[in-house]
């Protein structure tokens, strides 16, 4: 089955087929002359899934989905939540994300109660007949005090899963997928395409 990933994270794209596997084929809005980047404006992460999966359906009129992805701290009362990307400004720089988080923490030390936090992933998918579902997929686990791991991207050096002696980023690909939020949400969707056969 071929349907467009509407990202242009290459990271994201590795670990979206390697869960959704050989059953689909993945285009890239690039494919389709879309290199613009993508708004993602609705201040949700469920809306900003929804908006960025419509955004090329309609240019397209073509079965997309499109993943939005938020990391949770409860010590920080949710932050940075929908703001994950831009946490430490509008350069969406990962390391300056992590030092941002890491400086937040280390700030409230006792204060902060604990380091609990958890990956919250939508994924929306607009069929060709512009029908939408939502698939949702949580990871919880904690913060670490410093990055561990090379693996991964984004917010994974610093985040153990619940259960786990390891971050993400020390995880392999394969075994990151079967606990991720994005493993999750993509699982659903994968099986909500299938059964439509
Ligand atoms: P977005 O879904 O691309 O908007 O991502 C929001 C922020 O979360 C960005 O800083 C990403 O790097 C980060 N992020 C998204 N997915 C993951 C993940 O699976 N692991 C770690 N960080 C992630």
């Amino acid at each position: 089955m071929q349907i467009i990933f509407a990202t242009s994270n290459q990271n994201k794209l590795i670990e979206a087929r390697s869960i959704l596997g050989p059953s689909f084929t993945l285009l890239t809005p690039a494919d389709y002359g879309i290199t613009e980047d993508i708004p993602e404006t609705s201040g949700t992460i469920r809306g900003n899934a929804i908006q960025k999966a419509r955004y090329v359906w309609e240019r397209t009129g073509l079965p997309c989905f499109a993943d939005d992805t938020g990391l949770e701290v409860d010590a920080l009362n949710g932050a940075p939540g929908v703001f994950s990307a831009r946490y430490a400004g509008p350069g969406k720089n990962s390391e300056d994300n992590i030092d941002k988080l890491l400086g937040e923490l280390d700030a409230l030390g006792e204060a902060a109660g604990g380091r609990s936090a958890r990956f919250r992933c939508s994924v929306a998918l607009m069929e060709a007949d512009g029908r939408l579902t939502v698939f949702d997929g949580i990871a919880e686990g904690n913060i670490t005090s410093c990055r561990c791991g090379t693996r991964g991207f984004g917010y994974d050096p610093v985040f153990r899963p619940e259960g786990m002696e390891k971050s993400f980023s020390e995880l392999t690909e394969q075994e990151k997928n079967v606990i991720s939020h994005r493993g999750k949400a993509m699982r659903a969707l994968a099986g909500y395409l299938l059964s439509l056969k």
